[in-house]
Formats: C-alpha cells, sequence, structure tokens
C-alpha cells in the first residue's frame, strides 16, 4: 500500500524535480485551450532502476488547479500496468487535482510505438478532454478540470520512488498547442534543455496555434 501511494504522489510535478525538457508558459492573461504531442517510444531503462521512470507531456492549469498529464512509465513493479515485460512502457491518461488523481485506463506499448496524448477543453460539456492513443488507437482518456485554463506546456523525464538508469533516445513528433488569443511573443527561440535537439516553433496563423519540429531527446537519466 506504501509503495502505491508513494508511486502515485510521485507523479506529481508540482512538488517533485523533473527533467523538463519544453517548457512554455502563456503571457498575461492568454491560455491553452488545445495541445496534442506524440512521443517515439526509445529504449526502455535496461537494468532498470529501483525507481518509475517516466515520459509525459502536460499542461498545467491556472493557479495550479490541476495537472494532466499523458504518462508513459516503466519500473520493476508497475502499480498501473499488472501484466507487461521489463522492455515495454505503461501508458495512460493521469490528472491530479490537488492530491486527487484520475487515472486512465493503463495499455502497455514496446519501443517504436507512437503514444499520442491530446488535451482539449471541451467546449460543450467545459471539461478536459484527455485522451491517449498508442498507434492511433485510443486506449485511455480522462475528463477533469471543468473550467480551468491551461498555463503551461510540458515536455519532461521523471524519476520517481527511487532511482532510475538511462531511458533510450527518443523523441516528439507532431506537437501542437493552441492558445485562446493569437500571441508572437509565445515562441521560444534557441535550443531546449537536456540535450535536446530540434523542437523549433513555427505558427501557421500568426500566434493562435503553435507547432514544434520534431524533437530528440538523447538517452537521458531521469531525475
Ligand atoms: C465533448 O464532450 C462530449 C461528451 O463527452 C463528446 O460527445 C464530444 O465529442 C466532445 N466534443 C469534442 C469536440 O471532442
Ligand atoms: C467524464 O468521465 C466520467 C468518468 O470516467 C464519465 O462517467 C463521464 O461520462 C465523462 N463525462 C463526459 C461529459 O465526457
Ligand atoms: C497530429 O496531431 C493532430 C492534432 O494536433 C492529429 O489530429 C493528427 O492525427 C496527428 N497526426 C498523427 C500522424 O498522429
Amino acid at each position: 500500500m506504501m509503495k502505491v501511494l508513494a508511486a502515485v504522489a510521485a507523479l506529481t510535478a508540482l512538488t517533485q524535480a523533473n527533467l523538463d525538457v519544453v517548457t512554455l508558459n502563456v503571457n498575461g492573461d492568454n491560455y491553452i485551450t488545445e495541445a496534442s504531442a506524440t512521443l517515439v517510444l526509445g529504449k526502455a531503462p535496461n537494468p532498470q532502476g529501483s525507481g518509475d521512470a517516466a515520459l509525459w507531456s502536460a499542461i498545467m492549469m491556472e493557479n495550479q488547479a490541476s495537472f494532466l498529464q499523458g504518462v508513459t512509465q516503466n519500473s520493476a513493479q508497475s502499480y498501473w500496468c499488472t501484466s507487461i515485460l521489463p522492455t515495454q512502457w505503461c501508458n495512460f491518461a493521469y490528472t491530479l487535482v490537488g492530491s486527487q488523481a484520475t487515472v486512465g485506463k493503463p495499455a502497455v506499448a514496446s519501443p517504436g510505438s507512437k503514444i499520442r496524448t491530446s488535451y482539449k477543453l471541451n467546449s460543450s460539456t467545459k471539461l478536459w478532454d484527455q485522451n491517449v492513443y498508442i498507434d492511433g488507437n485510443l486506449v485511455s482518456t480522462v475528463n477533469t478540470s471543468k473550467g480551468q485554463h491551461g498555463k503551461i506546456f510540458y515536455i519532461s523525464l521523471e524519476c520517481a520512488s527511487g532511482t532510475c538508469a538511462a531511458v533510450g533516445a527518443h523523441s516528439w513528433e507532431n506537437v501542437t498547442i493552441i492558445l485562446d488569443k493569437a500571441d508572437l511573443k509565445f515562441k521560444h527561440s534557441g535550443s531546449w534543455q537536456y540535450g535536446a535537439i530540434g523542437g523549433e516553433m513555427t505558427t501557421p496563423d500568426n500566434g493562435k496555434t503553435w507547432k514544434l519540429s520534431t524533437l530528440s531527446i538523447p538517452q537521458t537519466i531521469p531525475q
């Protein structure tokens, strides 16, 4: 039981140190209405460490009201995917509201698979729909965070509840972030953190929709 609680609590970016490769803050009262990012899985840690290695994209809501996180994790004992090989990854939609987690159905995937998470403020329900797809098939979904405004978009690595060995080189593609109002100052120039290559930002509509070119992250020990 302790391990379960520790593992769940550990996925919070609110209190843990992560390696945030991409951090994109909106300016002023602007907010994120939608985002989508596809992780192309690399090799899982081998040997596995004692910790929970996780790769994720995420949106932090205003006033840290909630944290929407499409999680891909690997650990010696996965609390979420009970039937998984050490070489595979466990994927699920996850939202933290305060210390309360809402977790979507977990699904196993192997290196080379494409894990897309979409986050969208549903204009009819006013809920955020978070959907996780493996190679185009919807596997995990949660809806939370009614009426909240997205303030920060992240792409990160994390090691929770122990120490982690290096995760293989991996990449993020088809990353899109849509803002409520156009803002050309949303653009990040220059390189991203932790040796990542690419991720150049462009906008097809003068600052409302933003795309990142493929972002390649080298083999890294998550922290
Ligand atoms: C909004 O949510 C409703 C109810 O879950 C769903 O049927 C609809 O497809 C959603 N709209 C969009 C644009 O995703
Ligand atoms: C939101 O998720 C809950 C629990 O999974 C589900 O019962 C409900 O139908 C969903 N609501 C909408 C509007 O999608
Ligand atoms: C790329 O992302 C968009 C949403 O931003 C999605 O509609 C599309 O299916 C994605 N393409 C692939 C190849 O996953």
